[in-house]
């Protein structure tokens, strides 16, 4: 069955009023279904995104011998694991990104895991190198198959488990730190991960671990020692997932573009610097408190400071790269040329040509370079979501364009963004999703 969103837009009207309440992160909680691997009992996810890829995440940890069940609205029941299954399935190890982070905890604890090249978003080439090196330092052995074009890989950890190791990043990645992290975990020695990533969710997972037993330290720094040890046990503490920050930042450039006043609540603001003072800097009226932010319409147009702004994506805590398409959308409606690069992933960009469609000026001269002119006013059009954050982008836009716009694939959007048509309907977006039955 085909999903999509039919959107009327508010023509740039400022329409949008009320309280959007955040859900949790799903780049925290999809970890905590491979952490689950380093304990000798279960434990209790509360504030769970009720999204695509926590289920495909689950599904794969229950095929590898885990425990992991829905017990309620965002709630889940994860753990122990019910015996010694090291090959994750195939096809939904396939299916999404995080599949490589139960690796590293089913490695640590089993001695050995099998699985095939992780998938996810379609946003560039993805690799697993800086994952494979980590286990190879400490102390395994890789073998890689490939067979009818997918790639099978096979880890085995020396006689005695892993050992602890000193390993350097070539590249901060999120979820290699994560991985490797949790790999220290149960490895004999310690692990000292240099010029590591610093996402919040790899804080909140480094503080729950520690909470139930683990030794690390340095977590949210560059260089994260994790001295491993045994079994963790959770005794009864549930993990609370924090607020998805690419989701609060989502609704916070939309309530730029479009909110007579919104409240996002239930969000971390701490969390989203880099986003709030580019906002800022463009005359976005935007005051936050403890966990949340509130934007009001300033009645003037946005313009950048001195006409022209420069944008890196960037580790936290730079500018993410999950909210680049949603702010070249807001771009695209401030005075002034702004320039955007996309550091972290090959094949971003590509969907800027159908914001193009809609009327806005950008032009991109390379795969991670655009150049946008703004404010162009954007017509209602039909658009096919490439990825999560470019659907997102889509959605943004055609609720700030003249018309009606159409966003196929809503699955890709469904996949991190809980319900978003409800939710957006509260604050007074007019959007609805269609089925097509085939
Ligand atoms: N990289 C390597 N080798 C590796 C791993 C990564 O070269 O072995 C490179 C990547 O190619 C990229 C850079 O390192 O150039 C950083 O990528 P990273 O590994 O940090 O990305 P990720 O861990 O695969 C997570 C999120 C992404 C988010 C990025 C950046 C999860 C499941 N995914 O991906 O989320 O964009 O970090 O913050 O946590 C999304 O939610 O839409 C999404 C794509």
């Amino acid at each position: 069955m085909e999903e999509f969103f039919r959107i009327q837009g508010a023509g740039g009207k400022k329409t949008l009023k009320g309280d959007f309440v955040v859900s949790g992160a799903k780049n925290a909680a999809l970890k905590m279904f491979g952490a689950a691997f380093l304990f000798a009992d279960g434990f209790e996810m509360r504030n769970v995104p009720e999204i695509e890829d926590i289920r495909s995440v689950a599904a794969l940890a229950e095929k590898s011998g885990l425990t992991a069940k829905r017990v309620g609205e965002g709630k889940w029941q994860v753990g122990p694991a019910k015996g010694e299954i090291w090959k994750m399935d195939e096809e939904l190890s396939r299916k999404i990104r995080a599949s490589i982070v139960l690796t590293g905890p089913i490695l640590s604890r089993f001695g050995k895991v099998e699985f095939s090249f992780p998938g996810g978003c379609n946003i560039g080439k993805r690799p697993i190198d800086q994952f494979l090196d980590g286990y190879r330092a400490m102390g395994a052995k890789v073998s890689e198959v490939e067979q009818e074009k997918v790639l099978n890989v096979t880890i085995t950890a020396p006689k005695g488990g892993l050992r602890g190791a000193e390993i350097f990043m070539r590249n901060p990645s999120h979820t290699a730190t994560e991985t490797l992290m949790m790999a220290g975990v149960l490895a004999r020695g310690k692990t000292v991960l240099k010029n590591a990533a610093m996402e919040p969710e790899i804080v909140a997972l480094a503080e729950y671990l520690v909470a139930c037993g683990a030794a690390i330290s340095g977590a949210g720094t560059p260089t994260i020692e994790i001295v491993g040890g045994k079994l963790l046990k959770a005794s009864g503490r549930p993990y609370v997932t924090i607020p998805d920050r690419i989701e609060a930042g989502s609704i916070i450039v939309l309530a730029s573009l479009l909110g007579k006043k919104v409240t996002i609540r239930n969000c971390e603001p701490c969390h989203l610097d880099a986003l709030i003072a580019a906002l800022k800097l463009c005359g976005v009226r935007i005051t936050t408190g403890p966990d949340f932010v509130e934007i009001f319409d300033s009645g003037k147009n946005y313009r950048l400071p001195d006409k022209s702004l420069t944008i890196k994506t960037q580790g936290y805590p730079g500018f993410p790269t999950d909210l680049q398409a949603p702010m070249i959308s807001f771009f695209t409606q401030v005075d002034g040329d702004s320039v955007v690069f996309e550091t972290i992933f090959e094949s971003r960009l590509e969907y800027i040509q159908d914001l193009v469609k809609m009327g806005a000026s950008i032009v991109t001269v390379s795969n991670n370079q655009a150049f946008i002119h703004g404010s162009t006013p954007l017509v209602g059009k039909e658009m096919k979501s490439l990825d999560l954050r470019s659907g997102m982008a889509f959605v943004i836009a055609g609720l700030l364009a003249k018309g009606e716009s159409l966003v196929h694939n809503a699955y890709n959007i469904d996949r991190g963004y809980a319900n978003i048509e409800g939710r957006l309907k509260n604050i007074g977006a007019k959007i609805e999703r269609v089925r097509v039955e085939p």
